[in-house]
């Protein structure tokens, strides 16, 4: 069977699987931010219209230069994406034929970025059970490869890295000229971050790697951007299409970024909504990563073969992201994104029915 490579469109999963979607569905394969994108974006739409008409700045100069203010750092230091997936696609180009060591488990586009450009991959892989980094082992391993992925926080797992970690690895890489990127992507869902930004004067051949389609739930919009050296961004742009972020991805990238009480919103309700499902699975015998953001790996700790429960999930319309295609977990975990109250009173309701089943 040819399973999806991704979470979302799940008409793909249930085609997969030959079953029939049921009419009313909860997708918890995908890990968008459940509140839908800020209010701003639906009062203003109509004044995106004009952008239609007119090519889109190639530098997305008012998009930098916000960006550039909250984050600290200058202008030149940033280069705006069509999602985080472009920017690791060009990632990819400048690792042509070199070697690249992932973290692992971890998100599959850095593997498919470097297999297209013929770049070698190895994998360091983390401990499922224990949930550690087994930081002196990937100090040493780094020290064979051009470059080192890891994505802070873990997708999929959830799992956060501090930023003295992030600072070791960045001080290791340095000594070796190894690059190192690391993606935030959902960093900012994340209440005890700590910017990473300083490392970049460190390590020259430092990559921090942003995604704006979590929390501000814009993934049909796509916008990301990566924050770096000036002379590692001029081989990113090289390859860059020169149009490739669209007019009306910078405008409401803009907005996005003056939206602090929705992030503090976002935040609240994701940490009441996981503590609830925490407790639930804790009492109920299930297992699962100690996430720190909107996701988290699951799995029923009473039977070895998921499959099963796998499958009533997805027979009951809650659907979860497999993790098949994550090295490591090899489909013996689920992963499922965290959203609002009522999606979580269905999904309890159903866990509590898979109880029933099982035992
Ligand atoms: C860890 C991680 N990085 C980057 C991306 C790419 O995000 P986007 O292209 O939507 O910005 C994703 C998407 O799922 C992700 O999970």
């Amino acid at each position: 069977m040819k399973w999806p490579t991704h979470g979302s469109n799940p008409q793909f999963l249930y085609g997969a699987l030959h079953l029939d979607m049921p009419e009313s569905v909860i997708d918890f394969s995908a890990n968008i931010n459940p509140l839908g994108p800020p209010a701003i974006v639906k009062d203003r739409w109509n004044e995106l219209f004009p952008l239609v008409s007119d090519y889109p700045d190639p530098t997305a100069a008012r998009l930098t230069e916000l960006i550039a203010t909250k984050e600290g750092v200058c202008e030149k230091q940033i280069l705006v994406g069509n999602g985080g997936a472009e920017l690791i696609s060009l990632i990819g180009r400048i690792l042509s034929g070199k070697k690249a060591l992932i973290v692992q488990p971890a998100f599959s586009e850095y593997e498919e970025a470097c297999r297209v450009n013929q770049c070698e991959v190895r994998y360091h892989l983390m401990d499922v059970e224990s949930w550690e980094l087994r930081l002196e082992d990937l100090l040493v391993d780094l020290r064979e490869v051009d470059a080192v992925f890891l994505c802070n926080p873990n997708n999929p797992s959830g799992m956060f890295f501090p930023k003295q970690t992030i600072e070791l690895l960045a001080r290791e890489c340095a000594k070796y000229e190894t690059m190192l990127i690391v993606d935030e992507a959902f960093y900012d869902f994340v209440v005890e971050y700590e910017s990473t930004v300083s490392c970049l004067q460190s390590c020259e051949n430092m990559i921090i790697l942003r995604s704006m389609t979590k929390m501000y739930s814009i993934p049909g919009i796509r916008l990301g951007y990566i924050m770096a050296n000036e002379a590692m961004l001029s081989k990113l742009r090289s390859n860059k299409p020169h149009w490739s972020v669209n007019a009306i991805a910078m405008k409401v990238g803009e907005w996005c970024l003056s939206e602090e009480e929705y992030v503090e919103q976002t935040i609240h309700l994701i940490n009441n909504e996981r503590e609830r499902l925490m407790s639930f699975y804790h009492e109920n015998e299930f297992f699962y990563s100690p996430t720190n953001v909107n996701f988290y790996l699951l799995k029923d700790a009473k039977v070895h073969d998921q499959f099963p429960f796998f499958l009533f999930l997805m027979e009951k319309g809650m659907i979860p992201r497999h993790t098949m295609n994550f090295p490591g977990l090899d489909g013996k975990w689920l992963r499922l994104a965290i959203k609002g109250p009522t999606e979580h009173e269905r999904l309890l309701e159903v866990m509590k029915e898979w109880r029933k089943v099982d035992s």
